[in-house]
C-alpha cells in the first residue's frame, strides 16, 4: 500500500518529534513553520519534503492525504478546521481546541467530511496506560473507588499557558480514559506565583456518574519530578510511574476487608506487589502508527476526536472553576 503523503506544521519543540516518526512510516512531503531559519534547518534534515512558511500552500496540494499541526495551542482550532475544510485527515496536538464548543465543531466537521481528526493525547498510546486500562476493565482491581494524577516537576515554566492547559491535558486524557464517563462535578484551584494570570499549581478534583472520584495535582514548581496515576480499587491498587525505567506499573494486593463472623469490623489485607511486564515501544511511534492506520481506513475514525472534545469540555469546566476564585 502506498505510504500517507503527510504535510507537517510547527517545527518549535514538539514538531521536529513528530517529523522524525512520520518521515520514517509515511510520506513526509511537506513541512510549514512560519520562522524562516527553522525552515532552512530542517530543509537540510528533510531533502525531500517542501518547505513553507503559508499554511494555505501546503493545503493546496491536493495529493496531500493528512495534515500533523504541531503548532501553538491557540491556533489549533484554526489551522485544523482550514486543513479538514480543505479534505485533508488531521491529527492534531493536544488540546486540538481551547473550548468545547470549538471541538466539536472540528468532530462534526471530520464525521461530515468523512476524515480523521485524532488528537495528540499521547499518553492513550503508551504501553502503560494501555496495562492500567486493562487491569481496570478486567476486574483484576475490583470496582473503581478512585484515581489521583500527579505531574509535578521544577520544569518547564509557561507564559502562555497554566499548568492545568500544559500538564492537566494529559492526567485528564488518561483519567476519562480510563473511567469512561464524563464528570458531573469539576473543580480547580490554584495559585500564580510566578507570571501573574498564569496558575504554575493547580489542584482538581471530579466526580462521575458512577461515583468514582479523581484528583490531579499539577505544578511546574516543585522538587519532585512525578509522572504518576494511582488507581484504587476495592480490591486491589495500580500505579503507573512513567518516571520509573523498568516497573512502569505495580499492582499492589493491598485492600480493606471485613472478615466474616466480625461484623462491622474492618481489617487491611497485604499481600503480593507485582510489576507486569511492559512493552518499550515509543508511545510517539504507536501514536503516528495509530493516525496512520486510521487514515488508511483500520479503526473507528471518529473516536478519538470525540474523546478529545470530552478533554477539552472538562479542560473548560475546569478553567472556569479556577478563573471563579475571588481574588
Ligand atoms: N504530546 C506532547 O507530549 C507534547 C509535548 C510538547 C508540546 N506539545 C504540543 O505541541 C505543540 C507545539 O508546542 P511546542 O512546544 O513545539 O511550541 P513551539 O512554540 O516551540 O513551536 C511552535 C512552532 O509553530 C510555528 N507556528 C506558529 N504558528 C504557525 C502557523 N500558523 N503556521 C506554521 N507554523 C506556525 C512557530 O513558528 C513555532 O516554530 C503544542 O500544541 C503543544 O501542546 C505536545
Amino acid at each position: 500500500m502506498d505510504r500517507v503523503r503527510i504535510g507537517l506544521a510547527g517545527l518549535g519543540y514538539w514538531g521536529p518529534n513528530l517529523a522524525r516518526n512520520f518521515a520514517e512510516l509515511a510520506d513526509l512531503a511537506w513541512l510549514c513553520d512560519l520562522d524562516p531559519e527553522l525552515r532552512e534547518r530542517f530543509a537540510a534534515r528533510y531533502p525531500q519534503a517542501r518547505l513553507t512558511g503559508d499554511f494555505d500552500e501546503l493545503l493546496a496540494d491536493a495529493a496531500l492525504e493528512a495534515v500533523v499541526v504541531a503548532t501553538p495551542v491557540v491556533t489549533h482550532h484554526e489551522l485544523a478546521r482550514r486543513a479538514l475544510q480543505a479534505g485533508k485527515h488531521v491529527f492534531v496536538e493536544k488540546p486540538p481546541a481551547l473550548a468545547g464548543a470549538e471541538a466539536e465543531e472540528l468532530c462534526a466537521l471530520a464525521e461530515e467530511g468523512g476524515r480523521v481528526l485524532m488528537p495528540g493525547h499521547l499518553l492513550l498510546y503508551h504501553p502503560g496506560v494501555k496495562k492500567l486500562k486493562e487491569l481496570v476493565d478486567t476486574g483484576v482491581l475490583g470496582e473503581t473507588l478512585y484515581l489521583y494524577g500527579n505531574r509535578q516537576n521544577l520544569g518547564q515554566i509557561r507564559k502562555d499557558e497554566n499548568a492545568l492547559w500544559s500538564l492537566g491535558v494529559h492526567d485528564l486524557s488518561v483519567i476519562l480514559h480510563l473511567v469512561g464517563e464524563e464528570p458531573t462535578e469539576a473543580w480547580a484551584r490554584g495559585e500564580s506565583f510566578l507570571t501573574e494570570g498564569v496558575e504554575d499549581v493547580v489542584f482538581c478534583y471530579l466526580r462521575f456518574p458512577s461515583g468514582v472520584v479523581a484528583h490531579m495535582h499539577l505544578s511546574w514548581l516543585d522538587p519532585h519530578k512525578m509522572r504518576k496515576m494511582t488507581v484504587v480499587g476495592r480490591d486491589k491498587m495500580a500505579v503507573f510511574d512513567d518516571m520509573e525505567l523498568e516497573r512502569k506499573i505495580t499492582v499492589f494486593d493491598k485492600a480493606p476487608e471485613q472478615p466474616s463472623g466480625r461484623y462491622g469490623e474492618w481489617r487491611t489485607r497485604t499481600g503480593d506487589i507485582w510489576s507486569p511486564k511492559i512493552p518499550t515501544d515509543e508511545p510517539l511511534r504507536l501514536e503516528c502508527q495509530h493516525f496512520l492506520a486510521l487514515v488508511r481506513g483500520d479503526g473507528d475514525p471518529h473516536a478519538a476526536a470525540r474523546d478529545g472534545a470530552a478533554v477539552v469540555r472538562v479542560l473548560e469546566q475546569l478553567q472556569q472553576s479556577l478563573s471563579a476564585v475571588p481574588a
